[in-house]
């Protein structure tokens, strides 16, 4: 039997916890959290699982080697012997297969508290180390090819010591394939799914979005309640092209059963801008959730949710990229209390403080980094 695979999930800082859960709920048992990243151990068809099923996920990888690297020619030396230990293999993917150099590769540095920080400079030393083994093991090399390698390898430099790794999502799991056209500031769709899974909603009852944008919110919840995975849309991912794919056990793990919520799935998404809800309908359309979806182009608060309770999920304007001031929290306080009697609500405040005038207590508050932005993700229980 060959050794365990370490592998690493990565996500939006914040969302460690989620995405810990969701790894368990796969059925990992040995985890590690990380800042912005959870380390476990598997085999390949726990990378392509976690590839397929992780909403809170941007990327799966695989780690290929470590080694000390306090300057270029240690660096550029660890990734030519890397190439050179041709017994090497990982979960039965042997080093001579992987780094055949019809394979096009690319790498991409990140540097943290070492000697090296020109990620740029790290990229072409570990690249030249590679394809410098390449040449002396083959007499060829891998072509660079930035936009779609068949090997988008990651190096992370973390106190002087390099980490080499295989990403094996290719484009980030965010990208889901439903959206087909976007409004002023749409959330990651990894950050929507997060605030769903938040809620720790069971399913049931209609779901609200007054200011539903291009819809994310709703489409990560309609997904989430149909048992559908996140990449069911996706034309692909990278580990399709490594040679140790196998598309019948892939089929066999998207065959998989997910848990679903109760039948009926209700969406409901309002927003004041005629241009957000064509967007809107158009990206639910393409999640094949246009069935379930009822998209009013109107006032958030003159809208009327339905009689029974369910989940109301938001994402007010906010400060750096859309104007929402004080007032505007406040009467998003008040709507709450006074239309949602029984509702459990999710509110992603896009800036530190403005979800403080809300005047509500959450029962739960969750930092996350949202692109540039430092998010809140709050979720209430309202009364
Ligand atoms: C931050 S965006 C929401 C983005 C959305 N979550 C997405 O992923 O695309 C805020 C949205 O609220 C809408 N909005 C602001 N005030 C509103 C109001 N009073 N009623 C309805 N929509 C409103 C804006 O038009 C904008 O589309």
């Amino acid at each position: 039997m060959s050794k365990p695979l370490e592998l690493v999930a990565t996500c939006a800082l914040g969302l460690e916890g989620l995405l810990e859960e969701e790894l368990a709920r796969l059925g990992v048992a040995d985890r590690a959290r990380h800042k912005g990243a959870i380390g476990f151990h598997g085999d390949w068809r726990d990378v392509w699982r976690a590839n397929w099923r992780l909403r809170t996920a941007n990327r799966v990888l695989v780690t290929l080697d470590s080694w000390p690297a306090e300057d270029g020619d240690a660096l550029a030396a660890g990734a030519g012997r890397l190439v050179a230990r041709r017994e090497r293999s990982w979960g039965g993917l042997d080093c001579t297969t992987l780094f055949q150099p019809h394979r096009t590769l690319a790498v991409r540095a990140t540097s943290s508290a070492s000697v090296l920080r020109d990620v740029r400079w790290i990229n072409l030393r570990v690249k030249d180390g590679l394809v410098d083994a390449q040449r002396q093991a083959y007499g060829r090399r891998s072509s660079v090819d930035k936009s779609s390698p068949d090997l988008p390898l990651r190096i992370w430099l973390h106190k002087d010591r390099a980490t080499l790794l295989l990403d094996t999502s290719g484009e980030p799991l965010d990208r889901r394939g439903y959206r087909v056209q976007s409004t002023e500031a749409p959330v990651r769709e990894t950050i929507a799914a997060a605030c769903v899974l938040a809620s720790r909603w069971d399913g049931s009852g209609p779901v609200v979005d007054p200011m539903c944008g291009s819809g994310s919110l709703l489409a990560e919840a309609g997904s989430l309640v149909l048992g559908r995975a996140p990449g069911w849309l996706r034309t692909g991912w990278s580990f399709q092209r490594l040679p140790n794919y196998d598309q019948e056990r892939f089929q066999a793990i998207r065959r998989e059963p997910i848990p679903a919520g109760a039948d009926g799935l209700e969406l409901h998404g309002v927003d004041r801008s005629p241009e957000a809800i064509e967007a809107a309908r158009a990206n639910l359309a393409q999640a094949q959730l246009g069935e379930h979806a009822r998209l009013v182009c109107g006032d958030a608060f003159e809208f009327q949710p339905p009689a029974t309770a369910g989940l109301l999920l938001v994402n007010p304007p906010y400060g750096t990229r859309l104007e929402g001031g004080r007032d505007q929290w406040r009467r998003l306080g008040d709507l709450m209390k006074q239309r949602y009697p029984g509702w459990r609500a999710v509110v992603l405040a896009g800036d530190t403080d403005r979800g403080k005038h809300i005047g509500l207590r959450p029962s739960q508050r969750m930092p996350v980094r949202n692109g540039p932005l430092d998010a809140r993700i709050l979720v209430f229980d309202l009364y």
